[in-house]
């Protein structure tokens, strides 16, 4: 698996000192709410949403949403489908979106829309990474880990094909893996 990686853009210490850094933030943000919930952005977000919710001292839910742009495995297209609801209502409660990464920003411009539309108190979002020269649509980002340029990245959550997922950096992958 390593041998696959040509370069490491963030070491697991940066991760879990930004992840401890958000959490704080969040922490301070959210002290007044009593109807928290954390909504996680499968599969992607999973590792990122472990360790955050850990660094958040508040009470708090969690639950997930599983959403599928049509395009190639690196494109999205912007056609994006729900396969996984959430298992409750987001009905006036604080809703805070937690996702891996935001490249043209379709994915969660939808996902704001549909939340929105069923009436939280409030609603923003948490990325772990953000490639803002991609940008296709306007999206706040209320909590950012780190920017990073236009490669395509792996680890941490993040997947090529499925794979990579559980590496503990944020790696760029050797151009030759894509070609397959
Ligand atoms: P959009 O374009 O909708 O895309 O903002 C967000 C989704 O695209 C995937 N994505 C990546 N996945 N490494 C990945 O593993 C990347 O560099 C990358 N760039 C975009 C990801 O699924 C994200 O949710
Ligand atoms: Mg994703």
């Amino acid at each position: 698996m390593l041998n696959d990686v040509k370069q490491v853009l963030i070491t697991e210490e940066q991760l879990l000192e930004k992840v401890k850094e958000l959490g704080e933030k969040i922490t301070n943000d959210y002290k007044d709410s009593d109807n928290f919930i954390v909504i996680g952005v499968l599969k992607g977000a999973v590792v990122f949403m472990s360790d955050l919710i850990r660094s958040i001292e508040l009470p708090l839910k969690i639950d997930f949403m599983a959403v599928s742009s049509y395009g190639t495995s690196t494109e999205s297209s912007g056609v994006v489908r729900i396969l996984k609801d959430l298992d409750e209502s987001v009905e006036g409660k604080d809703v805070l979106i937690v996702e891996d990464i935001v490249d043209s920003g379709l994915t969660l411009s939808y996902m704001h829309k549909i939340l929105k539309s069923r009436k939280p108190a409030s609603l923003k979002i948490c990325t772990l990474l953000d490639k803002p020269n991609r940008r296709k649509v306007d999206l706040k980002i209320d909590y950012l880990g780190f920017e990073i340029p236009d490669d395509f990245v792996v680890g941490y959550g993040l997947d090529y094909a499925g794979k990579y997922r559980n590496l503990r950096d944020i790696c760029v992958l050797k151009p030759e893996i894509y070609k397959g």
